[in-house]
Formats: C-alpha cells, structure tokens, sequence
C-alpha cells in the first residue's frame, strides 16, 4: 500500500465549520448532506513553504461546482482561506501538507434528498494533513478498470463532487490486480484519467492528454498544458486509444491528487528519454 498512517498527524487540529477541534474529536452530523447522500464539493490543495498551489484556481472550481448544485451561501474566497489559515496555524504546517478541503451542502433538518431540507447553509470542512507525495518517480503500474468514466449527461465531470465510488472501484480492481493505478476509460474506450489523476502520454517529445469530457477540468492538467505552451513543447488534447497511446512500458506522466511541484509527475515506464520533461514541469511549477 503506497499510503501509511504518518505519526505528526496524530493530534491534528481540523475545522469543521469555523471550529477547530482535535481529529478525535471531529464530528459531522448525521443529518450533513455529506452523510446523507456524498452531498458536497470538494478540493485537493498542496502546501509549499507556507503558500497553497493555485489557491485561487481551487476556489473557483470548489465554487463553480457548488453553483452548479445550487447551493446556497456559499462562502466567499475571503472567508474560506481565512479558515484555511487558521488550521493551519493551529496545526503550525508550513509545507509538505495536503489539505482537503469540503464544503457540503450542509445540515438537513431531516434526512432526505430533498435540498429544500437544508436550511442552516453550507458545512466547510478543512482537513490538513503531513502527507509526503503518494507515487515516487521510480515507475508506476496502471491497470485498465472495467469501470468507466462517465459523460455529462449521467454526471458533468465538471463539476467536482464527493460520489467518488466509479473511483473506489477501479481502484479495488488495481488492488486486486497488483497495480499502483487504474486506468479509466470514457463511454467510447477512450482514456479519460487514473482513478484520481490525469493522464499525460509523452511520445516523440509530444505530450497529449484526454479531453475532459469524462474526467475533471484538472489544474494539474492546465498547469501541465499552460507550461508546454510556455516553454514550446509540442502538445495536444486528443481521443487517445489505449492501443495507440498506452502500450507496456510507455511514457506516460500522471498528476496526483492536484500535486505538481514536486514528485507529482511519475513515469509508469522505467525508460528515462522523457525524464527532461517531467523536471522542467517540476521545477518550472516549483517556482509558481
Ligand atoms: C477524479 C479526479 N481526477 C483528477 C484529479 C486531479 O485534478 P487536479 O489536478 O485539478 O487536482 C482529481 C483531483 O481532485 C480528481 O478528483
């Protein structure tokens, strides 16, 4: 398992609608929209050195997404990295620190879907953790899932929500099959992203990635396609078929869990052509 229980994060502090409380202590109500029904959006941020990577970017997605399920009050930028900022003073973190961040659509006065039962506004949950890149660069193995990616018509991608159970089961299916990642496939067989990160195939100093008609409008992704613009590498976003663009042992990058800036490009292939590339990403992000 490529994740361990880290001991700093023991006695966290987290922040559960404007309080902050010990992580044993941390309660959600059972009537939160997030029990009821994986009812929330949702953030992965990365801490560097005291400064969050494209803070702001997150934030509009978070808000986009929650407009999108027409929540109502939504916090203002102002008030959420206000919060964020407190927890991670109570928690004294500088860097190296992963912070969920969860807005739900808040407390119902009894369970149902219903959003006409929310009544009280959204719950902010922010959740920082010491958590050292997941993948390293040494190579990583995908398996193609049986589990697809949907289209917008079932549910937009686009909007980046908490019903990540297509995502838990293609990963069960990597686990069962010794992989690190699972490969998700949109409706037509086309790659749409790991089972919680994008996919980028290097080939012939060109790097591709998927349309986000099955998979979330990443910032990673953008990060990556804004930086091949920038620094003239050829690139493209395009259908890519796992016959043509993903054989054994191919250049593939991936970026997780919204990481770019350090170990967050890895090759799934042991050979290094590309190397050059996955450390111009990194130390261009770096300094972002
Ligand atoms: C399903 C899924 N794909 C990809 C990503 C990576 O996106 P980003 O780079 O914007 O964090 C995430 C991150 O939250 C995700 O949930």
């Amino acid at each position: 398992m490529l994740q361990t229980f880290d001991n700093r994060n023991r006695d966290l502090i987290v922040n559960i609608n404007g309080e902050l409380v010990h992580r044993d202590k941390a309660g959600v109500s059972p009537f939160d929209s997030v029990v009821q029904g994986g009812d929330a959006v949702w953030e992965g941020l990365r801490l560097y050195n005291g400064r969050i990577f494209r803070l702001l970017e997150h934030l509009d997605r978070l808000r986009r997404s929650a407009t999108a399920l027409a929540f109502a009050d939504i916090p203002s930028d102002d008030e959420i990295i206000r919060e964020i900022r407190r927890t991670l003073e109570a928690n004294g973190m500088r860097d190296g620190v992963h912070i969920r961040l969860t807005l739900t659509r808040g407390v119902k006065v009894t369970s149902g879907m219903d959003p006409r039962l929310n009544q009280s506004g959204p719950s902010l949950i922010v959740l920082p953790e010491h958590k050292p890149p997941v993948y390293d660069k040494g190579g990583l193995t995908f398996v193609t899932s049986s589990i697809r990616r949907s289209p917008p018509e079932f549910l937009d991608p686009k909007i980046h929500h908490n019903n990540l159970l297509p995502s838990i089961l293609a990963k069960i299916e990597a686990n069962a099959a010794g992989a690190d990642a699972a490969l998700m496939l949109d409706r037509d067989g086309f790659v749409a992203e790991g089972h919680g990160m994008h996919v980028f195939i290097v080939e012939d100093n060109e790097v591709s990635t998927s349309h986000t008609r099955a998979c979330p409008e990443g910032i990673t992704r953008q990060t990556v396609l804004d930086l091949c613009a920038a620094n003239g590498i050829a690139h493209e976003v395009r259908d890519i078929s796992t016959t043509r663009g993903l054989s054994r042992r191919r250049n593939v990058l991936h970026g997780d869990d919204g990481r770019v800036g350090d170990a967050s490009f890895g090759f799934s292939s042991d050979s290094g052509p590309h190397e050059w590339f996955a450390s111009l990403l990194v130390d261009r992000a770096c300094t972002m």
